[in-house]
């Protein structure tokens, strides 16, 4: 069985190892940075419904909606096109209102979840142009959709979605830069640069994932708090989300994600000194921002862990902890802030000796509803 995982021990660990490969495989012949291109037969061949959508919807569950979410920051930001991002569950059943003209972009890895699948079907009946970001070929959600790009991140085993997650990342942002790009909302020189960013992410996630000590050394630090704190701006106030998920799943410990601002709404009642706050405070333009955030906790006693980007002199003074990732865009710097969290419910399931690959009560596909 350790062959099958590649002589990791669980699959989870493996596909999050796997993350510089599968990433890569993404970009592959679709990002060409040095000529300023994005190749994506399925957008370029429905540019013209891309451009002139008046709105889109995109439609998921689980740790595909919080990728959802970052394409909303990122299509806002580089298209101008007003987003929504819908839990297909709700979606479904409040009787949407959806016109002809509508996009309607829908997240899954496995192509196969029923509440996502039947939320496309009624929206496809009212006219809406469907593209699917999928994993899995030839699944139900890619043969429903009017078009899509598949994630190519492979087969995914463990439970709890990790390198698919990323996949769908490299995709929405490419998406959104082509689109951008056709579109004349970017300027060329950030268009440049967000090309030459994403080109890089393999090589910087392969960074973070050469030393995983410090990661082990926090989950075992941390492995027995009741609850967690999970807490991020701007782009990376859906990593918060997908950090909490990640841990609830795996670990079972109670965790919520929150937009750090709105913290003070409600959050910061619970801060005392038991309670571990991961803030997802790379350097951004929201960073001084969350420096403030820290500092509140910090002020009220809470335990901070902070993934922050190398170099960083501030955040490692002021956290208990800190999990480094590379400098990147911050339109980028989800698909590297991520992985640390990922890890660190790894680490923390681990420790306390729990399945990881198959956390109870969950199933990889939620083909029922
Ligand atoms: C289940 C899985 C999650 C996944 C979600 C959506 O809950 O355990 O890992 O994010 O379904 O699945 P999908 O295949 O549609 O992305």
């Amino acid at each position: 069985a350790r062959i099958e995982k590649g002589g990791y021990d669980h699959f989870m660990l493996k596909e999050i190892h796997e993350q510089p490969d599968t990433i890569f495989d993404c970009l592959r012949g679709r990002l060409l940075a040095q000529s300023g291109q994005i190749m994506m037969s399925g957008v370029e061949n429905h540019l013209d419904a891309f451009i002139n959508a008046p709105r889109i919807i995109i439609v998921a569950c689980g740790t595909s909606w919080h990728a959802g979410l970052v394409a909303e920051y990122l299509i806002e930001e580089l298209c101008r096109i007003p987003v929504e991002v819908e839990y297909a569950s709700e979606f479904r059943y409040r009787n949407p209102v959806v016109h002809k003209g509508d996009v309607i972009i829908a997240i899954s890895q496995s192509g196969e979840t029923a509440d996502t699948l039947v939320a496309l079907e009624s929206a496809k009946e009212n006219g809406a142009f469907i593209f699917g970001v999928v994993n899995a070929v030839g699944s139900s959600i890619s043969r429903l959709s009017h078009a899509g790009a598949y994630t190519h991140s492979g087969p995914e085993i463990g439970v709890a979605s990790t390198k698919a997650f990323t996949g769908q990342l490299a995709v929405l942002t490419m998406m959104a830069l082509k689109i951008g790009f056709a579109k004349g909302t970017i300027d060329e020189t950030r268009y440049q640069h967000l090309l030459v960013e994403l080109e890089a992410v393999p090589e910087k996630v392969k960074e973070i994932l050469k030393d995983t000590s410090a990661i082990e050394r926090i989950a075992k630090k941390y492995k027995d708090a009741s609850d967690f704190l999970f807490l991020g701006r701007g782009y990376n106030f859906p990593i918060a989300l997908e950090g909490a998920l990640k841990l609830k799943e795996i670990s079972y410990i109670h965790a919520e994600g929150y937009p750090a601002a709105e913290m003070k709404h409600g959050p910061i009642a619970l801060v005392d000194d038991q309670l571990p706050v991961v803030f997802v405070a790379t350097k951004d333009s929201y960073y001084q921002k969350i420096v403030s955030n820290v500092q509140e906790i910090k002020a009220r006693k809470g335990k901070v862990i902070c993934v922050a980007t190398a170099g960083d002199d501030v955040i490692p003074g002021m956290a208990d902890d800190v999990m480094l990732v590379p400098d990147a865009d911050e339109a980028i710097a989800p698909l590297l802030s991520v992985i640390p969290l990922q890890l660190l419910s790894y680490y923390v399931g681990l420790a306390k000796g729990l399945d990881v690959d198959k956390p109870r009560n969950l199933a990889k596909s939620v083909t029922v509803e």
